[in-house]
This record gives structure tokens, C-alpha cells and sequence, in this order.
């Protein structure tokens, strides 16, 4: 299938990163279905688009007209048969939990046609955990986004031993279309190339901060001012949240059943607080706004 046939996308999961990339493919101009299970998370997800383009058309950053054809192409349903079952390319963005992500990948695989390619932009499961679950290996990949995805303008396409080269080659050219600037990794690897160097930075951040070596706004600002991130590891793991956070450590604690690998002592309290950054409206940080 080439970009210029691929009209229909459906985005599984309206939640933090669902929403956005929704958002990504309407801009590109692509007919796309957001689908939650939760009423809610597609009501908060509606709201920030009906802020959202009237902001960038404000802005200067978007037409009028782009805008309200933006909004025409996204529909919000918690219908998955009704939102994925013309769908030419699916996204999968739903919470990071396997098996839920096996249910998902089996019933897509049912509803959608059969040259529909299924992404999934999970972090840290690798594609072929999910291809065997599908009739359609070959055309199973993982495609990942970076939060916030509105802005960030990588996207890593994973090709598992599986996923044919065409597969990758179309979410390479959605991604561009969308105005990214994909990466293509040849082989499936833990944490992919991002997460691998991020969570260096973070590991380290962290326990620098539990043995008392420096606050996190110390850290934070170190981080910003000596080496030009455009901000520090607890406002980034504020922004991509902390309950992420945990589970990423929990899954190579599991994977490698190294020790070293548990998520730090603050992650694990924040995480049992329910304190998981921004989107709780507390983290390393308190927001005014959840
Ligand atoms: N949603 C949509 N757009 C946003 C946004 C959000 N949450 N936050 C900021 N923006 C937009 C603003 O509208 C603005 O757009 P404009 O320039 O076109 O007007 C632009 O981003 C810059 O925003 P601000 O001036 O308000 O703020 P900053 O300059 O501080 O930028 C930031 C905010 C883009 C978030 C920047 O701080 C940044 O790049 N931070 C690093 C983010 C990062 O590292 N992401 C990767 C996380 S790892 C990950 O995602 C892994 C995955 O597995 C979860």
C-alpha cells in the first residue's frame, strides 16, 4: 500500500499519548478513529482537541480551514469494531499491560481487513510479542511516539523478525507524513535506541536523589543548564509519568531477574501514593492542573 492510499487510521487508546497522535494524523490529513474503552478518557480527549487547534490557529500555527478539517477527520468512539474496521493502518496506544495488548492485537486482527497494518507504540514490548497472536505477522510493527507526541518529532519503527519490509517502510512513510523524523531499527532490542539512553539519565538522576546527594530541582536544573535538555529527568518523568516510570523498571527487573534492575526506592513510594506526575496533578512536582 502506498502513503497516498493509506486514507483511514485508527488510534487505540485516547489516553496520554493516544490523544495526541490522533491528533498527528488528522493534521497529516488522514480519516482517524479515536477508540477508548473509557467514555471519560474520550471526553477529556475531545475537550483538549476542541482547545487544542483553536490555540494553534490562534498562534498563527495552523489555518482556520485546517483546523476545522482537522476536527471533521477525528471521530471519538468507544466502539472498536465501529473505529478500527475500515481502518488502512492501526496504532495501538492502549496501557502498558501485555496481555491486554494480546486481547487487543487478536480481536483487531479479526476486525480489520487483511492488508490493515497493526502498530503497536508501545514502549518497551517488543512487536513479536504480539505478531503470533495475529494471521498477519508480516504486517505487525512497533511504531513509537515520544511524548508529548504533538511536538516530539521522533518516531521509532521497529521491524521484528516477522514485520516485512513493506510494513516498516508504510509506518515510515505515515510517520513522515505526519511531519516526524522516523528512525528504523533493523532488530527488536529492549527499550529500543531512545528509552535505552533515557533511562541511563534517569537511573542515574534518581539515585543521585535517593542518596541524598541533590534535590530533584537541583538535578533538574543541572541537567538544563549544563547540558541543554530542554528539561531535567523529574520533569520529564513527571510529563511522561511516573507510573510508566515504574513499570518500565519492573519489566527488566522481571526480564533480567537482576536486582539492580527494581525500580528506585521514590518511584516505588510515588508509585503506591498514586502520586504519577502531571497527569495526577503530583509527582517530583504539584500542578495547579490535573
Ligand atoms: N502538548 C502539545 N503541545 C505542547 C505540549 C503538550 N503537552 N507542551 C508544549 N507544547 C508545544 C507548545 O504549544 C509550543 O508549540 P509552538 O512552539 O508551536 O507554539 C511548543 O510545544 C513549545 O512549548 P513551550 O514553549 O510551552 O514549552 P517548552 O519550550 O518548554 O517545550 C516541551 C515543552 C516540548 C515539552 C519541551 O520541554 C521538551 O521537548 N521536553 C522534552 C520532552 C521529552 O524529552 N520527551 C521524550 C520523553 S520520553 C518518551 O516519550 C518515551 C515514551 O516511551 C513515553
Amino acid at each position: 500500500m502506498s502513503t497516498g492510499e493509506l486514507r483511514r487510521v485508527a488510534v487505540i487508546g485516547a489516553g496520554n499519548m493516544g490523544h495526541q497522535i490522533s491528533l498527528c494524523c488528522v493534521l497529516a490529513g488522514l480519516e482517524t478513529a479515536c477508540v477508548d474503552v473509557s467514555e471519560e478518557q474520550l471526553q477529556k480527549a475531545e475537550a483538549f482537541m476542541k482547545k487544542y487547534l483553536p490555540e494553534r490557529v490562534a498562534k498563527g500555527r495552523l489555518s482556520e480551514e485546517s483546523a476545522q478539517e482537522a476536527a471533521r477527520l477525528l471521530r471519538f468512539t468507544a466502539d472498536l469494531e465501529a473505529g478500527a474496521r475500515e481502518a488502512d493502518f492501526v496504532i495501538e496506544a492502549v496501557t502498558e499491560k501485555l496481555s491486554l495488548k494480546k486481547d487487543l492485537f487478536r480481536r483487531l486482527d479479526q476486525i480489520c481487513p487483511p492488508q490493515t497494518v497493526l502498530a503497536t507504540n508501545s514502549s518497551f514490548f517488543v512487536s513479536s510479542l504480539l505478531a503470533g497472536e495475529t494471521g498477519r505477522p508480516e504486517r505487525v510493527c512497533n511504531m513509537h511516539f515520544f511524548n508529548p507526541a504533538l511536538v516530539m518529532k521522533c518516531v521509532e519503527v521497529v521491524k521484528g523478525p516477522h514485520t516485512a519490509a513493506g510494513t516498516a517502510d508504510l509506518a515510515i512513510r505515515l510517520a513522515q507524513k505526519m511531519g516526524k523524523k522516523p528512525v528504523l531499527l533493523h532488530k527488536e532490542i529492549y527499550g529500543f535506541l531512545v528509552n535505552r539512553i533515557l533511562r541511563r539519565i534517569m537511573d542515574e538522576a534518581l539515585y543521585l536523589l535517593d542518596t541524598g546527594v541533590a534535590s530533584a530541582e537541583d538535578i533538574d536544573s543541572a541537567v538544563v543548564n549544563a547540558l541543554g535538555h530542554p528539561m531535567g529527568p523529574f520533569t520529564l518523568m513527571d510529563l511522561t509519568g511516573i507510573d510508566l516510570s515504574y513499570h518500565v523498571a519492573m519489566e527488566r527487573y522481571r526480564e533480567s531477574g537482576d536486582p539492580a534492575q527494581k525500580p528506585s526506592p521514590t518511584v516505588v513510594e510515588k508509585y503506591a501514593r498514586g502520586e504519577w506526575g502531571r497527569k495526577k496533578g503530583r509527582g517530583f512536582y504539584t500542578y495547579e492542573e490535573k
